[in-house]
């Protein structure tokens, strides 16, 4: 089979729908979190990798009075007469356009009437964070196109900034980040309270791989659990008089906090713990103690931050039975309400687990789930 980039395709999509090629292309990551789940936005401790597949953003200017902004996956284009509108796309078929809307608002607009053609292979809805991969992508081409700053603390703000005003997702800064900074064959520790990271070493290859499966559930954080799960925190902070980053066990216990808050509380505790432990596990290479850190972290997303669903939860049982057969541990990854379930497995046992994987959840759910493995891979380019 032969599969061109989604560079290449902006780029050929581009010269075709408008006759000349664009002036500049750029493309950037999905993301897979490792571990640090629902801690982003409380300034907390992640370790995400940018994974290989990738959206693509071909951008040039008008050449007549319109903007134009194409969706050729979604068979879809947004024309505006003039200048790139500085508010937020509302027709349902054309929403796809507030990714591009927001970075271009958050970055100060546009004078002129532009063009831009986005493209994608991460799926949407599978907890990949297909939004931010294009908000980066074409972040990263305004910055091109203009001569605008392009660093990744840069990149990832606005690309942040336009979830918040133009999509109306209440994210934090992880996903945007690592689709900016991310690195072949590592993970990024990222310190969300200073925007700081560094590299860290993603087990080997010839040792094991990460496997996605896909739970099927289609996950929205615009749907009000995420910015519920947010909220929540913010109460535990207003309770606490300070950072759950900076707060500890006892002081959760001593907080005056309900029920459910205290146990949304203590999960960013302990995530935030379970970070720098996976990080000290990587960097020696201790697989399993690296399995046992995701299990936990699992069980943690599950009990106490209730943000699983039975099809992943079954996915991580599946895993946990299957310790003694090579798979080392797994988790829900990303906001949660569906999307994927990652499996860290001895590379040597990667087929029998993902087919025992697959045929379990097959006979519990009556469908057979999409897996694939998945790679850490390079950030945000602009392509040549
Ligand atoms: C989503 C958000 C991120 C982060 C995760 C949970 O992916 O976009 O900012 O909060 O959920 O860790």
């Amino acid at each position: 089979m032969i599969t061109t980039s989604a560079a290449d395709r902006a780029r050929s999509l581009f010269t075709r729908r408008f006759g000349v090629p664009p002036a500049i292309v750029a493309s950037a990551p999905g993301r897979v979190n490792l571990i640090g789940e629902h801690v982003d936005y409380t300034g907390g401790l992640v370790l995400p990798f940018a994974i290989d597949a990738r959206a693509a953003v071909a951008l040039g200017p008008s050449e007549d009075d319109r903007t134009t902004l194409c969706a050729p996956d979604l068979d879809t284009e947004m024309i505006h007469l003039g200048p790139p509108p500085r508010r937020p796309e509302t027709e349902s078929t054309r929403r796809f356009a507030n990714h591009l809307l927001g970075v271009l608002h958050a970055a100060g607009g546009s004078e002129t009437p532009i063009r831009a053609l986005v493209t994608s292979d991460v799926p949407s809805g599978g907890g990949l964070s297909s939004s931010a991969a294009i908000e980066v992508a074409f972040a990263t081409a305004w910055a091109g196109f203009t001569g605008g700053v392009s660093d990744p603390a840069t990149i990832a703000r606005l690309a942040m900034q336009a979830e918040h005003e133009f999509v109306g997702t209440p994210c934090g800064i992880m996903d945007m980040l690592v689709s900016a900074a991310g690195r072949a064959e590592e993970a990024l520790r990222i310190d969300c309270r200073s925007v700081t990271w560094r590299p860290v070493p993603m087990p080997s290859e010839d040792r094991a791989l990460v496997l996605l499966v896909d739970s099927g559930i289609t996950h929205r954080l615009r749907d009000g659990g995420y910015a519920e799960r947010r909220a929540a925190c913010e109460r535990a902070e207003a309770a606490l008089g300070g950072s759950l980053r900076d707060a500890t066990n006892d002081d959760i216990a001593a907080a005056a906090l309900d029920a459910t808050d205290r146990r949304r509380a203590s999960h960013v505790v302990e995530e935030n713990r379970r970070v720098d432990a996976m990080v000290a596990a990587l960097e020696i290479g201790d697989l399993e103690t690296a399995g046992r850190l995701l299990i936990d972290g699992h069980h943690s997303l599950r009990d106490r931050f209730e943000v699983s669903i039975p099809e992943i939860d079954h996915i991580v049982e599946i895993a946990e039975r299957r310790r003694e057969s090579g798979c080392l541990g797994a988790r829900l990854t990303g906001g949660g309400f569906g999307g994927s379930a990652l499996v860290l497995v001895t590379t040597e046992t990667l087929e029998a687990n993902r087919n025992a994987i697959v045929a379990d959840f097959a006979s519990r759910f009556e469908r057979r789930p999409a897996t694939r493995v998945v790679r850490a891979s390079p950030g945000a380019l602009l392509e040549s």
